[in-house]
């Protein structure tokens, strides 16, 4: 018996039209039915035949069930692969990907760009990798930073993300902090291509970029489409109300992550045509950025310190410092937003004797800012480490290579610039404690009165909502463990002011005017005070901030929770990555985390045993 015919097979060359005859030819075409031209008993012929080609195949109750079988396995198959493959957990992303990586992409950046935009796209498919199971609610690491309490002290440090294009996607992988940008007010392009070089046996690398930035306005932009996006997620609507609603603090999320417990932070610098000596001008780029960013953020940083844009560094000198940071604190508090950003500045591992670090401090003081992050690459070239000392050829070249190196070698100068500034910071100098202004004080005026006025309302503190609370270890308290609750409260936490964020002489004022009906004798504080805050120099120079603990972030070789936990010890709130993540992948925070957890759970075990014995 002859077996029978494919459909189409019988039709002569002639009953078909040419595109007709490319579609067979070329199953992989599109083809239209329109193309095909048939005689009206070639098609009945070709209908009959189709009938019984289906007939013979019908599928029996046998087949169907395989068939079911085959794709449901499939099916589990591709789950049990999408769990994996986006659980930051799966050893898949240090061990495959990031090698797949810097195999395919011989130049860091290229790499870099294909990876941040890998995450983009993925996060805008739902694929992109996370921390599954969510360990931070076990509030096991928890930590208070500007009034906020953070999931976990893990941040990712400024240059992953220079242009907010993956903020979700990395705060998916489980910091509580990512720092976007550096980004300056006017785009630049930064230095010449090649500019970031790698050296895989030590886990560093040198880089160059030079600050390349799409400038001020286009991240604002950015990050403000994400608010919008939000707000409408929310059901809150677009447009500007919705933005200003989000903005303000109505969907319960700090308004620059949009994530509870966790904060963005931005990362500001000066363009390189700018000079450095002229500090006006520095401190107008900053403030250009201030004014476009600081509503989308969190924590704005200061970054006087990467070392490849020529003069940047010589601003941390104490004089210019003090113009810049005033101005940007200035900026940020009379931002147009309920809750104001916190100010930080971030500063090199290279201008660290006693004098620089103490100038730095003073600048500190003296201008308001909240807090500083200790660390950024380093022009010095360690030594390679112990146990990676072969360096191959190419590395040797490219540690010859000019730029900032980065890695786990920073990490013991990290820690003890970090017990350096913690020192520095947990007392105001004295220098700063008597500003320019004329004699019999107005603030200590105001002072006086505001403080009878607290006492007469005072509201515990720890009942007030809007109380501020930082964590300063002074360096001999081991890092706070959150699951032991006497030890938790030997953590030395400060209690700050309530006006923390706020722009302190409106809410004061505010505050007073509800008071104004209750007594005559308040009536009378109010007009006091509200007289001797009119009287008072511009908001700055009366260092509003400046009887607040100062808030430590340490950058610079961090890789393993040990690590982490030892810069928190050393007097740091958050230990951030940059480097670790380039070479451990996806998975470095939350294997930063676990280990963490791990060596605390160790230390209570080994004091358990101490205690027994
Ligand atoms: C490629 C690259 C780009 C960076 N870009 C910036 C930047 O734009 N602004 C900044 O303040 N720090 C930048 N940094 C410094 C990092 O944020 C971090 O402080 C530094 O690398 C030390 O940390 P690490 O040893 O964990 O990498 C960059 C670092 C690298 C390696």
């Amino acid at each position: 018996m002859r077996p029978p015919p494919r459909v189409g097979a019988l039709h002569p060359i002639s009953h078909v039209t040419a595109p007709t005859f490319a579609c067979r030819s070329f199953p992989s075409l599109a083809c239209s039915p329109s193309h095909v031209s048939l005689s009206r008993s070639a098609l009945l012929r070709q209908q009959t035949r189709r009938y019984a080609s289906t007939e013979a195949g019908a599928p029996t109750v046998g087949s169907r069930l395989r068939n079911l079988a085959v794709g449901a396995t499939l099916l589990l198959g591709f789950g049990v692969i999408f769990v994996y493959v986006t659980d930051t957990r799966s050893s898949i992303h240090k061990y495959v990907i990031v090698p797949g990586l810097r195999t395919a992409y011989r130049d860091p950046e290229e790499a870099h760009h294909v990876g941040n935009n890998a995450l983009k796209r993925l996060w805008e498919m739902g694929m992109h990798p996370r921390e599954r199971g969510n360990p931070d609610l076990n509030q096991d690491l928890t930590i208070e930073v500007f009034g906020h309490t953070l999931l976990n002290p893990i941040g990712t440090s400024a240059g992953i993300d220079k242009h907010a294009d993956i903020p979700d996607p990395l705060f998916a992988i489980g910091p509580a902090i990512i720092e976007i940008g550096g980004t300056t007010p006017l785009p630049q392009d930064g230095n010449d291509k090649p500019r970031v070089f790698r050296l895989s046996s030590q886990n560093a690398l040198i880089n160059r970029y030079g600050l390349n930035s799409e400038g001020a306005d286009h991240v604002a932009m950015r990050l403000r489409r994400r608010v919008r996006a939000f707000a409408y997620s929310l059901g809150y609507g677009y447009d500007a109300d919705a933005e200003r609603r989000v903005l303000d603090g109505g969907a319960g999320v700090p308004p620059g992550s949009l994530n509870a417990g966790k904060l963005l932070a931005v990362n500001i610098a000066t363009n390189k045509t700018t000079p450095k000596e002229d500090v006006e001008a520095v401190t107008n780029d900053y403030v250009y950025c201030v004014d476009r960013l600081a509503p989308y953020a969190d924590i704005l940083v200061v970054n006087v310190s990467s070392p490849n844009t020529p003069g940047l560094r010589t601003l941390q000198q104490t004089e210019p410092l003090k113009k810049i940071l005033t101005g940007v604190v200035d900026a940020a508090r009379s931002v147009d937003r309920k809750i104001k950003p916190a100010v930080m500045v971030k500063v090199s591992p290279d201008e660290d004797s006693d004098e620089q670090v103490a100038g730095i401090c003073e600048a500190v003081w003296a201008s308001g800012v909240d807090g500083v992050i200790v660390g950024n690459t380093t022009n010095r070239r360690p030594q390679p480490l112990p146990h990676l000392q072969n360096l191959t050829p190419l590395e040797e070249q490219h540690l010859l290579e000019t730029g900032g190196f980065s890695g786990p070698h920073l990490f013991e100068r990290t820690v003890a610039l970090v017990k350096k500034y913690r020192q520095l910071l947990n007392e105001r100098p004295a220098s700063t404690e008597t500003p320019s202004r004329p004699k019999g004080s107005l603030e200590a005026e105001a002072d006086r009165i505001k403080a009878s006025i607290k006492a007469s309302t005072a509201v515990a503190p720890t009942e007030n909502p809007n109380d501020v609370v930082a964590s300063i270890d002074t360096g001999v308290i081991p890092f706070k463990d959150m699951s032991e609750k006497e030890e938790s409260e030997k953590q030395p936490l400060f209690k700050l002011p309530t006006d923390r964020f706020y722009d302190q002489s409106k809410s004061e004022q505010d505050s007073l005017k509800s008071n104004n009906d209750s007594s005559e004798v308040e009536r009378h504080r109010l007009r006091s005070i509200q007289d001797a805050l009119e009287k008072l120099p511009p908001k700055a120079e009366r260092n509003v901030s400046n009887d607040r603990p100062k808030v430590i972030f340490a950058t610079g070789g961090i890789t393993n929770g040990k690590q982490a936990l030892e810069v928190l010890n050393a007097g740091a709130s958050v230990a951030m990555v940059y480097t670790a993540l380039v070479y451990g992948g996806a998975g470095t925070i939350s294997r930063i985390k676990d280990e963490m957890r791990a060596e605390i759970k160790g230390q209570k075990g080994q004091k358990r045993k101490k205690s027994r014995s």
